[in-house]
């Protein structure tokens, strides 16, 4: 194989507590708010126009009678999910646990309980790393200064916006949930929309919390960059060596937050990412919406388990191994010693695997989703009739596996 070194640098460890998100690299995504009572979309007060105390009545109705955070870390672990990424405070500014900073929030609702801390002290009891997702920009403090720029209201009447006073607020909000909940293993900003810089935010979160890893979209570049759904570049590059990414995208293609009638990806779309990233040495958060009352819709259980099957499975193709790029391999390809492990994701088109530069036959080359072996051999190819002969693997069950990422290890 032809192998461009530099991808294999190995990726920037931070050698303190925060390592902890090189060994865990898949987690769960939930984003859970008022807005999953209607069940439309997280941002149905901006893309729905809904006036802004209209919407907060929605809070008056937040009772979520089936909440049980146990479920969710059961859904988690069900898919081989090992650390939880949850909305505290989506765009809509409602908060999800007990602040003394905004009367807005869960306390005030006919639930009237601490959702933070319920699903804190659930993954501290099964050592599940937690951490919060933020919303930089607020649809209902007043200093937030709402200025109709993307993921924002038009300015509001009555309002105050303030860039400096909506900081000290939001500060105020991180030291509860870094001073609070117990170990806090990442917060997950979104959307800095008014591109404010202001370092002392996430110093002041590392003080408190030395274990949680920072994500890019907050007030300085944080610890790791977040490409989302199809849009790889947006927030990071996803081919950078050194710089630690964490790619995320939902189960449905039209809402994050609960939607009753969303449209679910394939199984096969959903690994095929997953694989390609996790191959990559990335990290991947993948998102469900619980509904208004707490449960987890059964559709989106059923994905989870069915992504729980392919991912134990092919697991071990992603741990302890580095990604190799090579120009010459039509598939992905992770290394670990001499053990190579071919990925089939989103570029496979055929049911066989060529890879140039390899001169040995492997002893053993098996289909890891379902432990069917294969055969190989080293040959010259048609296709590469002007280069030495190379390794060739054949007879992938290709269309019987056709709805999930295949992964083929050779020894
Ligand atoms: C986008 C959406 C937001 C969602 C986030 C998750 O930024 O605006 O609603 O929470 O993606 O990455």
């Amino acid at each position: 194989m032809v192998e461009k070194t530099e991808f294999n640098t190995q990726k920037k460890k931070f050698n303190d507590g925060r390592d902890w998100f090189f060994e865990k690299r898949f987690g769960m995504f939930i984003h859970w708010g008022i807005y999953s009572i209607p069940g439309w979309h997280e941002q149905m007060q901006w893309r729905m126009e809904v006036p802004r105390l209209e919407y907060a009545k929605l809070a008056e109705k937040f009772n979520p009678t089936r909440f049980n955070p146990d479920e969710w870390l059961d859904a988690a672990e069900s898919a081989g999910m090992e650390y939880v990424t949850f909305t505290a405070k989506h765009h809509d500014g409602f908060c999800l646990w007990n602040t003394k900073e905004t009367d807005y929030n869960v306390m005030n609702s006919p639930y009237g309980e601490d959702v933070l801390a319920k699903l804190a002290d659930a993954c501290h009891k099964r050592f599940m790393p937690l951490c919060v997702y933020y919303s930089v920009p607020d649809w209902y403090h007043k200093n937030y200064p709402n200025q109709g720029r993307h993921h924002e209201l038009e300015p509001q009447k009555g309002d105050d916006p303030d860039i400096g006073k909506y900081v000290t607020f939001v500060k105020a909000q991180l030291r509860e949930i870094c001073s609070n909940y117990g170990e806090i293993h990442g917060i997950w900003w979104d959307n800095n929309v008014p591109e404010h810089d202001d370092p002392s935010v996430n110093a002041m979160i590392r003080k408190l919390q030395p274990k949680a890893i920072i994500n890019n979209r907050g007030f300085d570049d944080g610890d790791f960059a977040t490409p989302e759904r199809e849009m790889r570049d947006a927030h990071g590059d996803v081919n950078s060596p050194t710089t630690p990414v964490e790619a995320c995208d939902s189960i449905g293609a039209e809402s994050w937050g609960y939607r009753e009638n969303e449209d679910y990806y394939s199984i096969g779309r959903l690994t095929n990412k997953i694989d390609y990233y996790l191959a990559r040495g990335h990290n991947y958060l993948l998102n469900l919406g619980p509904k208004g009352d707490g449960s987890i819709p059964e559709k989106a259980s059923a994905i989870l388990a069915e992504i729980g099957r392919w991912y134990g499975n092919v697991k071990e193709s992603f741990q302890g191994t580095e990604f190799v790029v090579s120009e010459d391999a039509d598939v992905d390809i992770t290394r670990k010693g001499d053990i190579l492990y071919a990925h089939l994701n989103e570029k496979r088109d055929k049911s066989g695997v060529i890879i140039q530069g390899v001169d040995k036959s492997p002893k053993s080359a098996i289909v890891m989703n379902n432990g069917n072996k294969l055969e190989t051999a080293v040959e010259l190819m048609p296709s590469k009739f002007q280069s030495e002969p190379c390794l060739h693997i054949w007879g992938i069950p290709i269309d019987e596996l056709s709805n999930e990422a295949i992964v083929l290890k050779l020894s």
